[in-house]
Parts: C-alpha cells; structure tokens; sequence
C-alpha cells in the first residue's frame, strides 16, 4: 500500500523575498492558507497487520523506499522534564518485538529527563505519505553489550564526536568543541578501536501504544492505535 505523495505546494499571494529587500517571512494570512488536501487513500482495519511492530516496519520500509522522504527513520522523541515537555528528533537504530531503539548522550537534556522520567513518545512524521506514527512507552537503558556493539559501526568521526560533545551543556564557543574534538582525534586516531564513552549509549522504548494515523479528505483522517491489553494488543478507531 505504498503510496507517493508531492510535498505541498505552497502559492503566495506576494514573494518571501527578492534579491533586493531583506526576507520579511510569511504572513499571518499566508500561514493560515497553508493546508492541503489529503488523499482518499483510507486505512481500514483489515489493512493492519495484527501485530503493530509487524505493522510498524511495513510503514517504515515504505517510508525508506519513497524518494521524497528524507531520513525515515527520524522520530521526535518527547519527554518530560522538571519544565514539562521536551521534543527534539532522534534515529531510530532498531526495532523488534521489544521496542524501538535510539542512541544519544546519557548526560543530556533527554537522559536526565529520562531517568527520573522514563515515560516518552515517538512521532514518525511522514507527511509526504500523509502518515504518520505515534508511539508511547517506557525507555529504558540498552545493555553494555548493545551500545558497543552499535557504537563500533559508526563512523571514525562520529565516534571522537561522542567523545568531544558533553550534550546540552552550555558551549563556550565553536572553537571549544573543534579543540575537544582535535583532542580526542589525537587520543584515538583514526583506524584505531575507539572506546565507547561511558557518557554513551542506547534506550530501548517498550511500547504501550502504537497510532497509526492516515490522511483523508475532509480531515476526515483514519486513525487506528494498538493498546495493550492483558491479552496482547487491542485495535481500536479514533475520532480524526
Ligand atoms: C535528523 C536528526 C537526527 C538526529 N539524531 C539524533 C540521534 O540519533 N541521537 C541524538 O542524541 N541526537 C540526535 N539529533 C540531535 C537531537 O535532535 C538533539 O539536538 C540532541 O540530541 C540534544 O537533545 P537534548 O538536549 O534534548 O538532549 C538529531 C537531530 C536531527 C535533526
């Protein structure tokens, strides 16, 4: 059921910008006319796979075979910290039947927000397909062994970024981190084993729900969410 949507055009009544007069943005009424319309491509029960994790990696691998979508595998990742909510994205890594992986920096902004929280959602946005997906669950550390495992696959230059990046902390300056990063670069040079920083590593997100959402006309949109229940996952339909 793959379907490939154009991105939304957008018609302006009067240009952003020209070379000559500087970019004044959009107007309050240009923003308001930006809508499209979404197809009469519709989700029916039926459709679904039983299972949402076998379900969820047919939209993904959909997802990664449309030309117009870049990085499918891009999730917004919300948490909640002592402020409130959090968003920002993240790659997912992995998924199987106990959830879907990402790596990033313990000591950030969504580590710490995560260990006294470990409730997240994941969005996949894949507005190009008029989908999209909204996971909630419980994040919780990948083992040792995982993170290595993974962190050995990046690349030379990613793995000394680790290194170099106390993620979400206040930087100096650009100049700072360049610094680190050469330090590091020094430390470990390239085609040698770098070791995994102790900083460093993987969440897995056991899911409770799964939300599979579709476009249709009229924002009549199909939205199907797995809920988990005591006798495995329970489908059901929201209003749009
Ligand atoms: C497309 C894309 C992919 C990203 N992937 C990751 C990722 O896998 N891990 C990560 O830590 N940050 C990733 N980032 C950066 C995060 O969005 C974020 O800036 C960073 O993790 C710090 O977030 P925090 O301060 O809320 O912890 C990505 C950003 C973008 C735009």
């Amino acid at each position: 059921m793959s379907q490939i949507a154009e991105y939304p055009k957008v018609t302006l009544d009067t240009p952003m910008s020209t070379s000559d007069e500087p970019n004044a943005g959009l107007t309050r009424d240009q923003i308001r006319a930006m809508r499209r319309s979404y197809g009469e491509h519709g989700l029916a029960e039926s459709d679904l796979a039983s299972d949402p994790i076998a379900q969820f990696k047919i939209w993904l691998s959909e997802a990664a075979a449309n030309p117009v979508i870049v990085e499918a595998n891009a999730m917004v990742l919300s948490t909640v910290d002592e402020w409130g909510p959090a968003s920002r994205t993240v790659l997912l890594k992995d998924v199987s039947d106990s959830g879907f992986s990402f790596f990033t920096n313990y000591e950030s902004n969504k580590g710490r927000a995560i260990a006294t929280r470990p409730e997240v959602a994941l969005l996949f946005p894949w507005y190009a397909m008029e989908r999209q997906v909204i996971v909630k669950g419980t994040a919780s550390k990948v083992s040792e062994e995982v993170t290595q495992e993974y962190f050995s696959t990046r690349p030379w230059s990613s793995q000394i970024g680790a290194w170099a990046s106390s993620q979400s902390r206040d930087l100096e300056s650009r100049e700072h981190l360049q610094a680190r990063f050469d330090e590091f670069a020094a430390k470990y040079p390239e085609g040698s084993a770098v070791p995994t920083p102790p900083h460093w590593g993987g969440y897995l997100v056991a899911p409770i729900s799964l939300e599979f959402w579709q476009g249709r006309y009229s924002r009549l949109h199909d939205r199907l969410i797995f809920t988990t229940s005591d006798d495995g996952w329970h489908l059901s339909r929201l209003h749009p």
